[in-house]
């Protein structure tokens, strides 16, 4: 049996570098021990005498670790040598994205509503509408992270059709959004260019965002797979679709695309609320099995895809495919459709279909009260065995797995709580 296992190696860098780096090296890790180094960290000693200490996580069989430990144990340079942690690769550990650099990897599609095979997409027969589409979904293939996100000369058969579904919308909002869109759907309209006339470019929306939540946009090239698409919500990255829906269907688009997006998410992304129940639902899909993956992407379609919330007595919407559908939005409104209380428990295992306006619908109370239901389900049923949080200064994802890490953490917390206890303290007197 396979295991991955954390050790820590005490020692002065000068002499231990050596000795280490000979111990540990691919070739004499592989050769000697049929291990192989997977992260070295290394850092000041606290201790008097003690350099640095190097924090070493490797993959590598029970028997030769015993006999890896003892051989550096007799380095005359190394102060100690801890073990850390064993996590048994018996548990099949799914990759994820560490650094929000490493999001260029998460841009799996599935083939699903594509104008190239599907027969019922609007733009199936329109050769010109599909040459178009991809022209702009290509330019998600070849954006790297870091890169400005490059501007569409959008026409006016686009321009057209995003304006009708602005204007219907627009009528729609004051009755029918939720307190927190109409709100920034105000600002959006007077510091970010959405006009009917207009399409707003992304790079300008996701400079918006990022000011306000710390949310950012990349473009995505159409439908991605749930895992990556989860995946970067945990970066406060939104992959976000840059083509438009087919001119002959300006109320309906069987994909997602930049009405969809702009219209329906970009708002909400750009609320603290909202953008933080995003995250939290990003972070709980990391290293997430592929049944519990599917529970979370069904999660995100009845909240932030067709959620509903209670505001002074009425129903409103939340969800981006509603607030992007005139003709769904006034649907999920009515008597028609189902409605039940939001429960993570009933609410992840919920059937759906993805062709039509829904028939049923969830209402959370508020977004704050989902947000803390869908944080108590997932503590309570997730597998993976360790907790992840996000490092928004080095924007980086990290597993709850050692003893540093939680020292770190500790010693974080500790001081915001300090901060908050001085600002009640300040405001008191
Ligand atoms: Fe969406």
């Amino acid at each position: 049996m396979r295991i991955n296992m954390f050790i820590t190696v005490y020692g002065c860098v000068y002499l231990a570098s050596h000795h280490l780096a000979y111990t540990l090296t691919s070739w004499s890790l592989r050769q000697n021990f049929k291990g192989h180094v997977a992260h070295v960290e290394t850092r000041p000693a606290p201790r008097k005498g003690v350099a640095f200490d190097v924090l070493i996580k490797i993959d590598i069989l029970r028997e030769p670790l015993l006999n890896l430990l003892k051989s550096l144990r007799q380095g005359s340079a190394i102060a100690s040598v801890n073990l850390l942690s064993e996590h048994h690769s018996s548990i099949k550990e799914a990759w994820f994205p560490k650094h929000i650099s490493e999001l260029d990897m998460c841009n799996h599609l599935m083939t699903k509503f594509e104008p190239d095979l599907d027969m019922d997409h609007p733009g199936f027969a329109d050769k010109e509408y599909r040459a178009r589409r991809k022209e702009i979904a290509d330019i998600a293939f070849t954006y790297r992270y870091g890169d400005p996100i490059p501007r569409v000369a959008y026409q006016q058969e686009e321009i057209d059709t995003w304006g009708a579904v602005f204007k219907e919308l627009e009528r729609l909002i004051p009755t029918h959004a939720c307190r927190q869109y109409r709100e920034v759907w105000e600002i959006l309209k007077r510091d970010c260019g959405y006009t009917p006339d207009q399409i707003p470019q992304l790079e300008d929306v996701s400079k918006f965002m990022k000011r306000r939540t710390g949310f950012t946009l990349r473009p995505a090239a159409g439908l991605l797979t749930a895992r990556d698409f989860l995946a970067s919500l945990a970066f406060r990255v939104f992959q976000c679709t840059q083509y438009i829906r087919h001119h002959s269907s300006p109320h309906h688009s069987p994909e997602p695309d930049a009405i969809h997006e702009l219209l329906g998410h970009a708002p909400l992304l750009a609320e603290p609320a909202f953008a933080q129940f995003s995250q939290e639902l990003g972070l709980a899909s990391l290293g997430a099995s592929d049944h519990e993956i599917e529970k979370f992407a069904t999660m995100y379609w009845f909240t932030v895809e067709f959620g509903l919330c209670r505001e002074s007595g009425d129903v409103r919407a939340w969800g981006a495919g509603l607030l992007s559908s005139f003709g769904e939005l006034a649907h999920a409104l009515s008597d028609k459709p189902s409605k039940k209380d939001f429960d993570p428990a009933i609410t992840s295992v919920q059937p759906y279909q993805d062709q039509d306006y829904q028939d049923l619908y969830f209402i959370a109370d508020t977004v704050e009260d989902a947000q803390e239901k869908f944080r108590r389900w997932t503590f309570q049923t997730m597998s993976r065995p360790y907790e992840v949080r996000y490092e928004p200064h080095s924007q980086s994802v990290q597993t709850l797995d050692s003893v540093h890490k939680l020292e770190d953490l500790t010693s974080s917390l500790t001081s915001e709580i300090q901060r908050l206890n001085n600002a009640v303290r300040k405001m008191k007197f």
